[in-house]
């Protein structure tokens, strides 16, 4: 299933980026400084939009997409490095990055939780996130309905959730969740904060 989302994924979200995920991508990444790492980067559809960050360190599982990623690592602006590695488990020692980045990701992460605590570590001091994601609804019949199509949506999309809280999952892993944009009725939201709160 990977090789196959992996060959079908750029095709599949070219409309939609016209459409305005690209400028999403462009809004949230390109003032971010520092050393940043990003999770889970796909074919790297996020390289281009790097302009001021130091370099960029970026983990992924899948080797099919990593591959496809080449052509942007190369032609990105400012340094990127990529690792086979999962969000759970990131190759970097304690406190290492200034920033952490993704898009579309924590939907896809098995665990979430341990995802989190990952970041957490190899934060620095006054590290910041960035991310956009599609989460689960708050309205309680469409939350529903996200809940009765996830497994097969997981089955179509390579383990992508419908219904992740990802928000909430921030929050209670003790993220500070500062700036929230929500659209789409409440299925896509932007926001970032700080990795170690106060
Ligand atoms: C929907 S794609 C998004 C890719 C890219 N971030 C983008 O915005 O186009 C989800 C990505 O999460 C990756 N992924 C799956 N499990 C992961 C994990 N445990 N840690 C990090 N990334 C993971 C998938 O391989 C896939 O590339």
């Amino acid at each position: 299933m990977g090789k196959l989302f992996s060959s079908v994924y750029d095709v599949v979200m070219a409309p939609l980026e016209k459409a305005g995920i690209e400028r999403i991508r462009r809004n949230l990444l390109r003032d971010i400084k520092g050393d940043v790492l990003e999770i889970g980067f796909g074919t790297g559809a996020n390289f281009p939009f790097y302009q001021k960050a130091a370099y960029v360190e970026a983990i992924e599982p899948n080797p099919d997409m990593i591959e496809r990623s080449a052509e942007k690592v190369k032609r990105a602006k400012v340094p990127v490095q990529t690792y086979t590695a999962k969000a759970e488990q990131l190759p970097f020692p304690d406190q290492s990055f200034d920033a952490i980045t993704g898009t579309l990701v924590f939907c896809t992460i098995p665990d979430p939780v341990k995802a989190l605590k990952e970041m957490k570590r190899v934060s620095k001091p006054g590290a910041t996130f960035h991310f956009f994601e599609h989460v689960k609804l708050e309205h309680d019949k469409a939350g529903r309905m996200q809940d009765i199509l996830t497994p097969a949506w997981k089955a179509v999309c390579d383990g992508c959730h419908l219904n992740r809280p990802t928000i909430q999952l921030f929050e209670e892993a003790g993220l500070q969740v500062n700036n929230v944009k929500r659209f789409g009725k409440g299925i896509f939201v932007i926001f970032e904060g700080k990795v170690h709160g106060e």
